[in-house]
């Protein structure tokens, strides 16, 4: 994380209030963790990530797609800890270039480092799905989540669709916290709960690797031109 050292406790105190107010909660955490030395994370309160969508020609960047790959598994392996099997990845860098190749992926990045993605595909002739978002853990609470799914809202619309599909994996026994924080971002974004369906319903890949028993929320935007 770049960072800079404040030495006036007072301005560190200002600065701390202010990224309350940004950031909060997430700058309790952070100020936890910058509790020991007098770093304060300004930075980060200001830079704003680049999104774009990637190239179908950038599916033959192996190096590229690992890299996408490890930020999308460990995103996921850290929010769903305890939901899947020993082992079990949310993607693979080849499934990553047939979304490139296909021409769904939208990726941020900042200072030339990717940090997160997004996949827009269509489901239905008016309908496009917002799937695999995810942003690199030491990212988290620094709005570029937010951005992609601007991003990924423009571009559906941009390919006529009228209206956004997502799915949250929802463990029901037991119930996981971080779940019911993330559909609340979603419904600040402007997402509504349409129904649950069987993970059997949406993906046999999923429902393979789950260790506890979950189903799918389908969250549904309609889209203004
Ligand atoms: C969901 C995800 C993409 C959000 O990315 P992000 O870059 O943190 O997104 P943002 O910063 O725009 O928003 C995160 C929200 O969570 C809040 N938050 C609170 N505590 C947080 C924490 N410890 N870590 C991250 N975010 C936190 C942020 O304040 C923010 O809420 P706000 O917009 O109301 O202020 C990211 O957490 C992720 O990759 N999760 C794992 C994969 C996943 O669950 N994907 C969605 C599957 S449906």
């Amino acid at each position: 994380m770049r960072a800079t050292i404040v030495e006036d406790e007072a301005e560190r105190e200002r600065l701390w209030k202010l990224a309350d107010r940004v950031f909060a909660p997430y700058a309790a955490y952070r100020r936890e963790a910058a509790k020991a030395s007098r770093r304060i994370p300004i930075v980060q309160l200001t830079a704003r990530a680049e999104v774009e969508r990637l190239s179908p020609d950038a599916a033959d960047d192996a190096a590229m797609m690992s890299e996408l790959a490890a930020i999308v598994n460990e995103a996921y392996a850290v929010a769903e800890a305890g939901v899947w099997v020993e082992g079990a990845q949310r993607t693979t860098p080849d499934q990553l270039a047939d979304t490139v190749r296909d021409g769904d992926l939208l990726v941020a990045s900042r200072g030339g480092r990717v940090i997160g993605c997004a996949r827009v595909r269509a489901i239905e002739s008016a309908t496009a799905e917002l799937g695999l978002l995810a942003t690199a853990p030491d990212q988290w609470g620094n709005g570029i989540g937010r951005e992609l799914v601007r991003a990924a809202e423009d571009l559906a619309r941009a390919r006529g669709a009228r209206t956004m599909e997502l799915r949250l994996l929802d463990p029901t026994d037991p119930a996981h916290p971080a779940k019911g924080r993330l559909r609340a971002w979603y419904e600040g974004l402007g997402y509504r709960f349409a129904r649950a369906a069987p993970v059997k319903e949406i993906s046999s890949q999923a429902a393979a690797g789950l260790a506890t028993q979950c189903e799918f929320l389908i969250f549904r935007k309609p889209l203004e031109s």
